[in-house]
């Protein structure tokens, strides 16, 4: 079958190739995969992956064969699943507990936004508890987890503000439900009683200064790729929790299935809106990661295996 696989001679690390049909162990479902979505995650590890190294995180697709022991989805139906990597090719393994039927409504490429960006938005959001009328507040709010992030905070109650990169990348997020947009964070003025942190660098240290007393920065990304400075002084007086989030550790303790079908459903009810910004067929990857890359995509990037 053909696979996106990494290729470090390549201007963006990856290529079509031949590789080997998958194994599947009997909790696992084969899939037969007709859409992926791209994650920022994936672009970094790409950078450095070494030739013939299988990415892909977010799959869609219909099931060939169900699991060996009976859990999960049968044959023919429409799902969508968590892959630990692998996923990027025409069939994949998938654990059934990581896998959700996705409804009738609810097109393969929208379904296929949610697992990493989804799920990532969900749990971060709950690891600041009861959020009514808190104040949250979303880095990189234009991207694939900020976007999605921002709806399910304010559907939570919370009092969102976003930040964006520039003026331009601000488009449409407070519809989505942000009450305030700032560009870059130093316009934030605080108390936040959460905060999810992925810019990293920089962004982190002023975010340390922005969390109100006892409140919770989560960090979960550093898409600066750059280290952070701060004077512990100013952050232990005011008592706050930085919490560290990791999907692919989570998951593997935590199975997102069930996450995912809540995810569905908001969107099959047009609660959620997963902001796909950019579809392409999958022989087009390079200018699609080049493109999110680039900071180019406000939203998230779906190929289609066509
Ligand atoms: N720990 C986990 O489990 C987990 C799960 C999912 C994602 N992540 C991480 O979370 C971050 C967001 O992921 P994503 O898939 O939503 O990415 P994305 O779609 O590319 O969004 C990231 C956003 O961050 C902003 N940003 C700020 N500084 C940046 C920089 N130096 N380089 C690139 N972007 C920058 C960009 O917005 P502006 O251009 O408006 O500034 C961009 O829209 C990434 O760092 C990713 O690795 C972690």
């Amino acid at each position: 079958m053909l696979a996106l696989v990494a290729a470090p001679s390549r201007e963006e690390k990856v290529e079509l190739r031949e590789v080997p049909e998958p194994q599947t162990r009997a909790d696992e479902a084969l899939v037969e995969v007709r859409a992926i979505s791209l994650n920022r995650g994936e672009v970094n590890r790409l950078a450095t992956a070494a030739d013939g190294w299988r990415p892909g995180w977010d799959v869609a697709g219909e099931v060939l064969k169900p699991a060996a022991d009976g859990s999960g989805p049968v044959a023919g139906q429409r799902v969508v699943g968590f892959s630990n990597f692998g996923g990027w090719g025409q069939r994949a393994a998938i654990p059934s507990a990581n896998l959700a039927v996705v409804p009738e409504s609810v097109s393969l490429a929208l379904a296929a936004t949610l697992p990493v960006a989804g799920v990532t938005a969900l749990r971060l959001l709950r690891l600041g508890g009861n959020l009514l009328q808190r104040r949250v507040l979303i880095t990189g709010a234009s991207g694939g987890v900020g976007r999605i992030a921002v709806q399910l905070a304010h559907q939570s109650g919370a009092r969102v503000t976003g930040v964006v990169g520039g003026a331009e990348r601000a488009a449409g997020l407070e519809q989505l439900g942000a009450d305030q947009v700032v560009v870059g964070i130093e316009k934030a003025e605080g108390d936040f009683d959460l905060i999810l942190e992925a810019a990293g660098g920089a962004s982190l240290a002023q975010s340390l200064k922005l969390v109100c007393p006892r409140g919770t920065v989560v960090a979960y990304g550093n898409s600066a790729r750059e280290p952070t400075t701060f004077l512990v002084n100013d952050f232990y007086l005011k008592q706050p929790r930085l919490v560290g989030y990791f999907l692919v550790g989570d998951a593997a303790a935590r199975p997102v299935g069930e996450d995912l079908a809540r995810l569905l459903e908001l969107v099959a009810t047009g609660r959620l809106d997963p902001q796909l910004a950019l579809e392409a067929s999958w022989r087009e990857a390079e200018s699609a990661l080049e493109a999110l890359r680039e900071r180019r995509v406000a939203g998230k990037v779906v190929l289609h295996l066509d």
